[in-house]
């Protein structure tokens, strides 16, 4: 009992913490995923608001009358130096102005190089075009770098690091770069387009949008030394711009993307929101594209969490979690425990009275102390084993009462066969003589009628001599294979028409295909007889008799039931009824020998006689003989 309910407790225990465990473990990383693809989405806003506020800053300086009135005046030389200023003052990398043609008027950034169009530039020709403000992040090549300046094309310029897991590449360098341009056109007072102002600031190594974003989102914290979160900006799948930290503490300009990611994001344009592993730590990363005026994907834009943090939490919560389940599984052990051994001892207590009660050992009582089901069935068992004792105590009494009834009828026997012996010589003269002097006697001689009764008497006595001597035969039984429903319907042929049956119903119930009993016929006869003589005699007026034969519930005999309706037997009388000479008829109707003569046979043929009897109301005489092979 202990051990199944132990083992109950330890797998449910195990599936717990296992099933436990897995859920903390995907419900910890699920969230983290959550968090970093929020994260994206503040990157973008980030990264969006950069764009803008270039535009703002460009829309407004190409306000400014100072330009208008120099493009109307066509006086340049003032003019590029005020922009210059401009250009400084708002820290952009590029501020270049054209005129309603696209041509180069004025750049600032390298003043000797002008007069070039810039009409086929994408986002000049769609300032040109809808004379609107356009911002939009854009690729350079690195002809066009150099015009504006030969340190803005260096800046750009990037050297390819060996990366695992990326894209293999023959290129060992980028020297285009990524910009984040914005153009604004310039409109006379009659409102015509006089030129436009673009300005751009140079992605590659300018680390404000991703430092923004790790400040605003991140708040830069830190967890055992390294960046909680890390964003980055890609031109293609390199990394151009970004706060991931190489071993040796530079920022990871130049590696690239995963190949994996690189499909997914530049290829198919979707984003991807799954574990990374980014330079030299494992990330919880999300990446999407960057897109140009032309809805080409240009780069992607990335954040990630630092996987060790949200896998040191999973640790720590699946070792708490741990702890508990194993503080409750040992718990639940010690309880159990104590519940089992709680119904263990008294159950152990039963199995030794059981034990006790087997051995004999009546007397011996269960000891409750406690009150509840155990309790009961203790005291269930103890009356159990009192009314056992009482039982066996009557069957003892009755045992007895067999033995000695038995002893006393074979004790009888002999006496009477002695006795029977003894007077049958004597009375076999008596007869003889009678009988001779009967017939030496004339018939008006008055002494020939006290001769007659002697003669009668002396008949009558042999009679009762030769019942004795019935009921003591010491001589076995003549057996043969019989059927008892046969002896018994010889039995009935003979008594049925005899005047005493005349009121009386005899009722069969004969057990078919009852086995066969070895019996002496002739005798068993003669016991069913005096049976049923009995019973005609006991029944005053009408009344039934009713015969069953069957097999008995032990299956090892046949049993004959004969039950009248008659007048019963006292219980004095009952003990005494199969004791010879017993007769409750007046003298001369019974001998009182046909029970103790039919015990006799009975007793020869191994079988037994019993009976059960409410006066007033009937009899039942039971009698039972072994089958063939029990004997
Ligand atoms: N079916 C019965 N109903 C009532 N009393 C019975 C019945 N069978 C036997 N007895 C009682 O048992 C006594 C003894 O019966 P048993 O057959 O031995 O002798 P009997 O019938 O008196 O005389 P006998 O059989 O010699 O003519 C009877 O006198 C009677 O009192
Ligand atoms: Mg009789």
């Amino acid at each position: 009992m202990i051990i199944s309910s132990l083992t109950v407790i330890i797998i449910c225990g195990l599936v717990a913490t296992l099933v436990g465990t897995r859920l903390i473990g995907t419900g910890i990383i699920r969230q983290a995923q959550d968090k970093v693809r929020i994260d994206l989405n503040s990157a973008r806003e980030i990264y969006r608001q950069e764009g803008e506020d270039l535009k703002d800053k460009v829309r407004l300086s190409a306000l400014r009358f100072f330009i208008k009135d120099a493009l109307l005046k066509n006086d340049l030389g003032v003019l590029t130096e005020e922009l210059a200023k401009i250009r400084k003052a708002e820290s952009f990398d590029i501020l270049t102005l054209t005129d309603s043609s696209g041509r180069v008027l004025i750049r600032t950034r390298n003043p000797l190089v002008s007069g070039d169009s810039q009409a086929n530039d994408d986002l000049v020709s769609r300032v040109l075009s809808s004379e609107q403000a356009v911002v939009a992040a854009v690729i350079v090549q690195a002809e066009e770098l150099r015009k504006e300046g030969a340190d803005l094309a260096e800046q750009a310029c990037i050297d390819f690091i060996p990366t695992p897991k990326a894209k293999p590449t023959q290129e060992v360098r980028q020297t285009s770069g990524m910009m984040m341009k914005a153009g604004a056109p310039i409109h006379g007072y009659d409102g015509s387009l006089l030129g436009i102002l673009y300005a751009g600031k140079l992605i590659n190594r300018n680390y404000k949008i991703v430092d923004k974003v790790k400040d605003t989102v991140y708040q830069a914290v830190k967890y055992k030394g390294k960046d909680i979160g890390t964003a980055t900006i890609f031109q293609g799948d390199l990394r151009i711009s970004t706060n991931v930290m190489r071993q040796d503490g530079t920022r990871a300009i130049g590696t690239r993307v995963s190949e994996e990611v690189y499909e997914q994001v530049l290829v198919k344009g979707l984003p991807w929101i799954d574990r990374a592993f980014v330079v030299n730590n494992w990330y919880i990363a999300a990446y999407e594209p960057i897109r140009d005026l032309k809805d080409e994907i240009i780069g992607i834009l990335y954040v990630g969490i630092l996987e060790e943090k949200f896998m040191d939490m999973r640790n720590k919560t699946t070792a708490i979690f741990l702890g508990i389940a194993l503080a409750g599984m040992i718990l639940a052990l010690i309880v159990s425990s104590f519940l089992a051994k709680g119904i263990l001892k008294p159950i152990r207590q039963l199995i030794i009275a059981s034990h006790q009660w087997a051995d004999g050992n009546l007397d011996y009582r269960v000891e409750a102390t406690q009150r509840d089901e155990i309790a009961e069935l203790a005291e269930t068992f103890n009356i159990m084993a009192s009314s056992l004792k009482e039982r066996d105590e009557r069957l003892k009494e009755y045992t007895q009462q067999q033995i000695m009834k038995s002893e006393r009828l074979a004790t009888l026997g002999q006496l009477a066969a002695g006795v029977a012996h003894e007077i049958n010589n004597p009375l076999g003269a008596i007869l003889m003589y009678s009988h001779l002097s009967l017939e030496e006697t004339q018939i008006e001689d008055p002494r020939r009628k006290n001769l007659e009764k002697v003669a009668a008497e002396a008949t009558r006595c042999k009679n009762i001599v030769r019942g004795l001597l019935d009921f003591a035969r010491q001589s076995e039984p003549n057996v043969e294979e019989a059927d008892v429903n046969e002896i018994l319907k010889r039995t009935l042929s003979v008594l049925q028409n005899q005047a005493q049956f005349q009121n009386i119903t005899i009722i069969t119930k004969f057990g078919a295909s009852l086995p066969k009993a070895m019996m002496d016929c002739g005798q068993i006869q003669q016991v069913f007889t005096n049976i049923i003589l009995n019973s005609a005699e006991a029944i005053e007026g009408q009344g039934e008799v009713t015969i069953v034969t069957r097999m008995a519930e032990s299956g090892r005999s046949i049993e004959i039931e004969f039950t009248d309706t008659g007048c019963g037997i006292s219980r004095d009388n009952l003990e005494k009824i199969f004791d010879p000479f017993f007769t409750t008829k007046e003298v001369g109707r019974g001998t009182g020998l046909g029970l103790a003569v039919s015990y006799g046979i009975i007793a020869r043929h191994k079988g037994s006689i019993e009976v059960n009897s409410s006066p007033g109301k009937g009899t039942t005489f039971i009698v039972r003989f072994p089958l063939k092979e029990e004997v």
